[in-house]
């Protein structure tokens, strides 16, 4: 899968893409992301990417040029077919693993992380193909919601996660939460593994999870228990 962003700050990302497991499917060509800088696509002198609003008002709004002209550059410059246009914005559907799911099959996703107030409304309405939030809360920019977005996509990816059980297993996969997990010790300060995890008995064990998974969703979150027609 290859992802391009699209950002006046690529440097924020780098850190993120250094470490772990983005790491890991970045060095075994699982996953292709490359960064363009929106400024390199505006024009002048001074390489403006924002611009007062018309009508007034406080704050700037991104001009639509140079993130037209970064996006045909990118789709012309990969000879990309159908690239999938993602602007992170408060005012996008709110993301979450079903949503993931859908982008992590697409072939080339184009993220486009904005800046001050909002982009010019031609970039959405001629551009982009779906608008994403993180949550109801307002970042500084985008790009810490396409580093989440990145990072939920590519552990989605076949071989990105080591163990493909642990995807199919988490939370949200299933509409359940996680169970409850332990590692050695047995005994740590007095608390102690549950008998059932140290028997042996992999039908006990598989149910005993099953159960914490739907007494752990309907305390924590009943929301994801019910079904359409309730
Ligand atoms: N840009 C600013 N806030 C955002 C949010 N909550 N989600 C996605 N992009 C954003």
């Amino acid at each position: 899968m290859r992802i391009f962003v699209l950002t006046l700050f690529p440097e924020m990302f780098t850190s993120v893409l250094a470490h772990s497991m983005l790491k890991r499917a970045i060095d075994k060509n699982l996953l292709d992301i490359r960064f363009y800088n929106i400024r390199d696509f505006a024009e002048g002198k001074h390489k403006m990417t924002d611009d007062v609003p018309y009508g007034g008002g406080g704050g700037m709004v991104m001009k639509p040029e140079p993130i037209f002209r970064a996006v045909e550059h990118i789709v012309a410059a990969h000879q990309l077919t159908s690239p999938v246009v993602v602007y992170l914005t408060p005012q996008g559907r709110t993301f979450n693993q079903q949503i993931a799911r859908e982008l992590a099959l697409k072939q080339d996703l184009i993220l486009l992380c904005g800046h001050y107030e909002e982009v010019d409304e031609r970039v959405r309405m001629a551009l982009v193909d779906q608008e994403i939030s993180i949550g109801d809360y307002v970042l500084t920019g985008g790009e810490l919601a396409a580093m989440v977005l990145i990072d939920v996509i590519a552990r989605m990816i076949p071989g990105v996660v080591g163990n493909e059980q642990s995807i199919t297993h988490d939370s949200f996969y299933q509409p359940l939460l996680d169970y409850p997990h332990y590692t050695r010790p047995q005994n740590f300060r007095g608390m102690q593994v549950p008998e059932v995890l140290i028997s042996g008995n992999h039908k006990k064990i598989d149910e005993w999870r099953q159960q914490e998974a739907i007494q752990r969703t309907k305390q924590r979150r009943p929301d994801l228990l019910m079904t359409n027609d309730e």
